[in-house]
This record gives C-alpha cells, sequence and structure tokens, in this order.
C-alpha cells in the first residue's frame, strides 16, 4: 500500500526511529510528528499524555497513514494500548531491551536509563519481573539527555559531563549492559560508549522496531525509487527541527518541514 507510516515522538527522539525505518525501508513515505512544545512527555502525568498522543495519532490518521510507530517509551507505557482499542490501524510501540540485556549480563546487573513514566509504569515492572528474573535491574530517569538532543547537543564538555553523571552511578553498581530506554538516548549513543568503555554493552530498540514494522507489512515494503517522500511536523519551532535535520537524520531531505499548532 502506498499510504504513508506515520511516527510520533514528544519531540526529536523518534528521528532515530526514523532513521532505523529508512535505512530498512527506503522506499516507504513517512510523516513524523515531534510533540517539541510539550517535551518532555517523561515527567507527566499519563492521562495526560495519553490525550496529547491521541491528537497526534488523529493528524496522521487524518493524513492516512497505514501504520503508526509510537516512536517513544513514555507514549507507548500511557497510549498504546488505548490506541490499539481505538483505530483500526496497527500501532508498533517502544520497549525497552530488558530481556536482551538479562542474557547478556555477566555481571548479573543491568542498568537502564529510561524517562520517569516509563519506568513508574507498571508495564515496566512486569517486563522485569517476566524476563530478567535473577537479574539486578537498576534504574536512572535522565531528563536532561532528552534536553540535550532537543537542542542539537550531542557532543561538547557539557553534554559529555551530563553523560558521565547519569551513567557512571550505573557502572560503579556494576551494570555491564546499558539499556537506553528513551528513544533519545540513542543520539548520545558515541558519548555513553566513551564514558562507559569498549567493556559495556549499550542496547536501544530501534532497529527491532524497525523490522516489526517491515513484518506488519507482511515484509513487502515500497521499492525505492528515488521519490521517497518524508515530511516533518512540530508543535515547536519549525525554523530549531530545520537546523537539526542535518544532525539528526544525515542525509535526510525532507519534502516538508512544518509547525502544527496541536492545540
Ligand atoms: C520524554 O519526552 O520525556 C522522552 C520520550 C521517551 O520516553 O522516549
Amino acid at each position: 500500500m502506498n499510504a504513508p507510516i506515520g511516527i510520533l515522538d514528544s519531540g526529536l527522539g523518534g528521528l532515530s526511529v526514523l532513521n532505523e525505518i529508512r535505512t530498512l525501508m527506503p522506499g516507504e513515505d513517512v510523516i513524523y510528528f515531534g510533540d517539541s512544545a510539550w517535551c518532555p512527555y517523561g515527567p507527566r502525568h499519563p492521562e495526560e499524555i495519553q490525550r496529547r498522543v491521541i491528537a497526534i495519532t488523529d493528524v496522521l490518521i487524518e493524513q492516512n497513514c497505514k501504520l503508526v510507530v509510537i516512536a517513544c517509551n513514555s507514549a507507548t507505557i500511557s497510549a498504546v494500548e488505548a490506541l490499539r482499542a481505538t483505530y483500526p490501524i496497527p500501532f508498533v510501540g517502544m520497549e525497552p531491551a530488558v530481556k536482551p540485556a538479562a542474557t547478556l549480563t555477566r555481571s548479573g546487573t543491568v542498568g537502564v536509563l529510561a524517562t520517569e513514566a516509563s519506568l513508574a509504569g507498571e508495564k515496566f515492572h512486569r517486563l522485569v519481573h517476566d524476563h530478567a528474573d535473577g537479574v539486578r535491574v537498576i534504574t536512572r530517569p535522565c531528563p536532561n539527555f532528552v534536553q540535550l538532543v532537543e537542542q542539537g547537543e550531542l557532543s561538547g564538555p557539557r553534554a559529555k559531563a551530563i553523560v558521565e553523571e547519569e551513567t557512571i552511578p550505573l557502572l560503579e553498581s556494576g551494570a555491564d549492559v546499558l539499556v537506553l530506554g528513551c528513544t533519545h538516548y540513542p543520539f548520545l549513543k558515541p558519548l555513553i560508549e566513551e564514558v562507559a568503555g569498549p567493556n559495556i554493552h549499550i542496547l536501544d530498540t530501534g532497529s527491532a522496531v524497525a523490522h516489526r514494522v517491515l513484518q506488519l507489512l507482511h515484509n513487502r515494503s515500497r521499492p525505492d525509487e528515488g521519490n521517497t517522500r518524508y515530511e516533518l511536523l512540530t508543535t515547536g519551532s519549525e525554523s530549531t527541527l530545520r537546523s537539526l535535520v542535518p544532525t539528526l537524520c544525515p542525509g535526510l531531505e525532507p519534502e516538508r518541514i512544518a509547525h502544527y499548532d496541536l492545540s
């Protein structure tokens, strides 16, 4: 089907998932909706997040999206069930990579970096209970990471100091696997790798989510004929988004970047 894939996020983090989708399915048109005016979602109440995500989904469905990726862990935790119960299209959500981390750890300690909303929910506790039995899972909310990415600050002394502040306590507690449980964080992966060193595994689920999308398209994505259409919408500043696209999505040439007033 020629309809676009919709991707939504609290802001710019979901662009890390867009990157995985365009690598795996370069012929698929994409409409991306980032709610940067309301970012971060992490400290917000789940009901508030759910209302916002439903309003964004309405926009993506009006644009005829055939499938929506909830490229935000906080939004997935708060809204995926309501979305699946409301709309007739498939939704793909995010889930922190606790299961592969539990298999990979040799020290028996896994560190999970995520937002408050993602870590507080019953879903996260169930995930740990079901898939990390016998493993010590330590968590750390890092709203500052989200802020760095929203500002396009992916390197430099300030960014490194923030990454050290959030990551080192997990490493000092013995974690040998770090799970990036928020779609903003993969943009900071080079810095996290630098701080953590070569013996620490760093996991995120962007690529697994792209493969799940392909599976839902019955493993038949549109062929890349050089005319793939990317549209990026933001409730925040259009000029900020425009200036950050070359950093966050190298090589992407969106057909349209626009502000969208959701209020
Ligand atoms: C946030 O908006 O707080 C981060 C989004 C996420 O949970 O992936």
